[in-house]
């Protein structure tokens, strides 16, 4: 793999909350990501907004809030399962995250997207990527 690729050691990547990383789109535009580990040690990784208020993080800097397999978005309480990103409860049941693809060679973590270039761990800096979108509570 190539190493401009590599956004951790797998063992770094927490089951009980989250990684921040950023990548760059095909655009060249910076988007941030996150990565959790799954009970059979896949790591799994998302584009990090809420499908139902897409400019709030599910993870803010500090790791989001995972348990029993799913991730939360603390500001209407909407649980995505971490191994699909489906969303089984909250104002935006029934989305699904943004997937960033990525694989893990002797133990290490990258990204591997055509859509996505790993760009570096931690925020993008970058304070609305998605510019707003909102739905409200009825779905619409
Ligand atoms: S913004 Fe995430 S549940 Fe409302």
């Amino acid at each position: 793999m190539d190493e401009d690729a590599r956004v951790a050691d797998a063992e770094e990547v927490p089951a009980d909350g989250t990684l921040l990383f950023t990548v760059r789109t095909a655009d060249g535009e910076p988007a941030e990501a996150i990565c959790s580990r799954l009970s059979d040690g896949t790591v799994v990784a998302y584009r990090n907004y809420c499908q139902h208020w897409t400019d709030v993080r599910l993870d803010k800097g500090d790791g989001a809030r995972v348990t029993n397999g799913e991730v939360w978005c603390n500001k209407h309480g909407a649980t995505f399962q971490l191994d699909t990103g489906y969303c089984d409860f909250g104002p935006c049941e029934g989305s699904v995250l943004e997937t960033v693809d990525v694989t893990v060679v002797d133990g290490a973590v990258y990204v591997d997207d055509d859509d996505y270039a790993f760009a570096h761990r931690g925020p993008s800096g970058v304070d609305r990527e998605e510019g707003g979108s909102r739905i409200d509570f009825t779905g619409n």
